[in-house]
């Protein structure tokens, strides 16, 4: 089976490519290398440079393909609060563009890379898929936008689609051809400012008046490979006419302190960190409710947040990719 990767040469999108030829499926990577790297691409895909908003490119990457998965994508919260603009082009607009270039081509499958942003600051924890939709940046309210538009699509064209709501995508993927580490810029996740963390440059924790434990925010950090895991479950468990939406994370909420002693441990000594003001933005905690993924999809994550951390690490000091 060929599926059509969006974004495929970004953190997430590429380590599904890799994944994906590594258990015998064809992949065609669409990217505009507007955050992704070339490189990253497995040279055994087939490669469309071109946009989400374009159709003509999509509907090329189309070609022979049975399922698309969909995550180019723009996934910075601050600056979709500050360019609101570009959520609603990219992530709604090239939603759009895919489906009717799907439509098209009569290609009728689809795994859309949602995120937790959606619900906002939850009411309660952990956060089920009943939970309501609150989102507080145009992030969240782009990708809510787009599960929405594909709910339409499954029931005005019996589209088969799952929407996976991510939660703290962190970790590594060692492929045949090295490591595809997460690497953006600007870096705005924890584990790698953390681990990149040095003594002119420590790594600031935002907030240490939060209601919580010991004060920092809690996220539930889920490691890049159970994430594709989940994602080629989901790929052979598409039904015609429905759309699923799926939460994915490991079940159990981090604190940043926690997530500091964890890299302490792992590294074997005590990481450069400061003191800081809260991030605006953030909500204290967010940690998915898996039941339905582990009902649906027979899926559960296995890899901890020590395998985590060792292997960003790992990643990151690993030859550069050419
Ligand atoms: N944090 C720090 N210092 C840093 C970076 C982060 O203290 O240098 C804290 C944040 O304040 C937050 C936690 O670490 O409490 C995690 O922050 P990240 O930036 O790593 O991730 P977010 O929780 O903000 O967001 C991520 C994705 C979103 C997704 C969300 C869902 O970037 O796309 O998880 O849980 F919606």
């Amino acid at each position: 089976m060929r599926i059509l990767v969006t974004g495929g040469a970004g953190y997430i999108g590429a380590t599904a490519a890799h994944i994906l030829l590594e258990r015998g499926y064809e992949v065609t990577v669409l990217d505009n290398l507007s955050t992704g790297k070339k490189k990253l691409v497995p040279k055994d895909a087939r490669y469309v440079e071109g946009s989400i908003l374009d159709k003509n490119a999509i509907q090329l990457g189309l070609g022979e393909c049975e399922a698309a998965m969909h995550f180019a994508a723009k996934s910075l919260v601050a600056e979709s609060v500050a360019k609101p603009e570009i959520y609603w082009s990219t992530n709604v607009t090239g939603t759009a563009t895919l489906l009717s270039a799907m439509r098209a081509m009569k290609v009728s499958k689809l795994v859309f890379s949602s995120t937790a942003a959606t619900y906002g600051e939850p009411p309660s924890s952990p956060i089920t898929e009943d939970s309501s939709c609150k989102p507080t940046n145009s992030y969240g309210a782009s990708k809510l936008a787009a599960d929405n538009m594909i709910t339409s699509e499954s029931l005005a064209y019996g589209l088969a689609a799952i929407s996976l709501r991510y939660f703290n995508v962190a970790g590594a993927y060692k492929s045949k051809s090295g490591w595809l580490a997460e690497d953006h810029n600007p870096e705005t996740h924890l584990i790698p400012n953390l681990l990149r963390a040095t003594e002119t440059e420590p790594m600031k924790i935002f907030g240490t008046d939060w209601r919580t434990k010991d004060g920092t925010c809690i996220r539930d950090y889920i490691h890049v490979v159970d994430l594709i895991d989940a994602h080629i479950v989901a790929l052979e468990k598409l039904v015609a006419g429905e759309h699923q939406i799926i939460n994915l994370g490991s079940g159990t909420g981090y604190s940043v302190r926690e997530v500091i002693a964890t890299a302490n441990a792992v590294l074997g000594r005590e990481l450069p960190v400061v003191e800081s003001d809260r991030r605006p933005g953030d909500p204290a905690t967010l940690v998915a409710d898996i039941s339905k993924a582990e009902k649906l999809l027979g899926w559960k994550p296995t890899r901890d947040i020590k395998t985590l951390v060792s292997d960003t690490w790992e990643s990151f000091n690993a030859p550069a990719r050419n």
